[in-house]
C-alpha cells in the first residue's frame, strides 16, 4: 500500500492519476471535501467517464498533519510515502504556523515512517531550499544553507521539513528528497503557477526581472515514481526543466492564452512602493497582502539550477516548459 500526503494539492492528485495508471493500490490524505472534488476534475483530464471510477478505488482518509492519532491509523499496512503536503505562504504573519505544519508535520510523517518500518519515503522540497554562492554561480544538490541571505518564511520551513527528513535517515529510514522548480500543470488555477495564468489572462501588464527553475508537473511525478522504484536513497534531486526568465515564461503562457504578453518592467522602486503601500494598507484596515520583502527579493534574483544529477540518474529528458505551458493553458481555457 502506497500512502500520499497532500493528494487534494497539484503534486498529489498528479501523482494519484500516475500512481492508479500503474494499479498501486493507494491511501490519499484529504482535508475537505470541496478539495477532494477538485482532486477528481483532475482524474477527468486523464481519464474518460468509465475509467473515472478509478478515483473511487482510492482509500481516501480525512487527516490534518497535526492529527498524530489519525495519521497513525492511516499508516496502517503501509509500505511506501509521498509526502506532498504543505502549506504554501509567504506571509511572515503565518511564520508559526507554517513552521508548525510543514516542519511538526514533517517530523510527524518521519517518526510514523520509522515506526511502521516504511520500505521508502519520497519527500517534496523544493528549489528555495537550495542558492548559489560565490564560488559556484549554478545551484546544484550540494548547495549549502546560508542562513544569512534573506528567505521566505516558506523557504526556512521546507529546510526545516528537510532537516527531519535527514534525521529520520540517521534513524534507519531510506529516504529521497525532491527539490522541484515551480511546477507547471493543469488544475489548479487559485494558487502557485496557476493562478499566473488567471492573471496573465485578466491581462497583467507587468513582468519582473530574474530567472528561476520550471519544470512540468508530469515530469515531476514520473521522477517521484522511478526513484521510489529504484534503488535511490539518501539522496537529493533538484528538479528543473529548464531555467527561464519570468519575462520568457510571462510571454510564453500570453501567447498560450492569445493575450498581449506583459510588457512592463516592475522596476525594484515599483515592487517598493507596492510593498510600502500594502504594508500600511495591512496596518490601517487589515487588507491582506500580496508581496513581501522575500517575493520581491526572489522576483528580482537570478538562480540557475544543475539538472544533470537527475538526467544522469534517471536517464531523463524533461519536457519543454513551451510544451507544459500550452498544455496547462488548454485546460485553463477549457475549465
Ligand atoms: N507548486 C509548485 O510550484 C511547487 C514547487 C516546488 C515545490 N513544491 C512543493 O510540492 C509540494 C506540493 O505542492 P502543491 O503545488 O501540490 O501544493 P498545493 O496544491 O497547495 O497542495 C498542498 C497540499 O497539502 C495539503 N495540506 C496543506 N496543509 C495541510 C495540513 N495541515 N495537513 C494535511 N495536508 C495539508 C493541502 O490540502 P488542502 O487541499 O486541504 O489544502 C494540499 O493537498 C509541497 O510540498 C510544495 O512545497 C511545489
Amino acid at each position: 500500500m502506497i500512502l500520499v500526503t497532500g493528494a487534494t494539492g497539484l503534486v498529489g492528485t498528479h501523482l494519484l492519476v500516475k500512481l492508479i495508471q500503474q494499479k498501486q493500490h493507494i491511501r490519499a490524505l484529504y482535508r475537505s471535501d470541496a478539495k477532494k472534488k477538485q482532486a477528481r476534475k483532475v482524474f477527468s483530464y486523464y481519464f474518460n467517464a468509465e475509467e473515472s471510477t478509478l478515483f473511487d478505488t482510492i482509500d481516501w482518509v480525512k487527516a490534518d498533519l497535526e492529527d498524530i492519532p489519525t495519521l497513525t491509523e492511516a499508516f496502517d499496512q503501509v509500505d511506501y510515502v509521498y509526502h506532498c503536503a504543505a502549506w504554501i505562504t509567504f506571509n511572515p504573519r503565518y511564520t508559526q504556523k507554517i513552521r508548525k505544519i510543514n516542519i511538526e508535520g514533517t517530523a510527524n510523517i518521519v517518526n510514523l515512517c520509522l515506526l511502521h518500518a516504511i520500505k521508502k519515503l519520497c519527500y517534496v522540497s523544493s528549489i528555495a531550499t537550495l542558492e548559489h554562492d560565490l564560488i559556484q554561480p549554478c545551484i546544484d544538490e550540494t548547495a549549502e544553507w546560508n542562513p544569512e541571505t534573506l528567505k521566505s518564511i516558506y523557504a526556512i520551513s521546507k529546510y526545516g521539513a528537510e532537516m527531519e527528513v535527514w534525521r529520520g535517515t540517521q534513524e534507519g529510514l531510506k529516504a529521497v528528497i525532491v527539490n522541484p522548480g515551480i511546477i507547471i500543470g493543469p488544475g489548479f488555477f487559485d494558487n502557485g503557477s496557476g493562478y499566473l495564468f488567471r492573471k496573465i489572462n485578466k491581462g497583467l501588464r507587468y513582468y519582473t526581472q530574474g530567472i528561476t527553475g520550471y519544470v512540468a508537473i508530469e515530469d515531476v511525478v514520473d521522477i517521484m515514481q522511478q526513484l521510489m522504484i529504484g534503488s535511490h536513497h539518501q539522496e537529493r534531486y533538484i528538479l528543473v526543466g529548464e531555467n527561464l526568465s519570468y519575462k520568457k515564461v510571462f510571454s510564453m503562457i500570453a501567447k498560450a492564452l492569445d493575450k498581449p504578453s506583459p510588457s512592463r518592467e516592475a522596476s525594484s522602486f515599483l515592487l517598493k512602493s507596492v510593498w510600502y503601500l500594502q504594508w500600511i494598507g495591512y496596518l490601517l484596515f487589515g487588507i491582506k497582502r500580496s508581496i513581501f520583502r522575500s517575493t520581491i527579493h526572489n522576483a528580482k534574483t537570478i538562480s540557475v539550477y544543475n539538472n544533470e544529477k537527475i538526467k544522469n540518474e534517471l536517464a531523463y529528458t524533461f519536457t519543454p516548459i513551451e510544451k507544459a505551458i500550452q498544455k496547462t493553458a488548454t485546460y485553463f481555457l477549457n475549465q
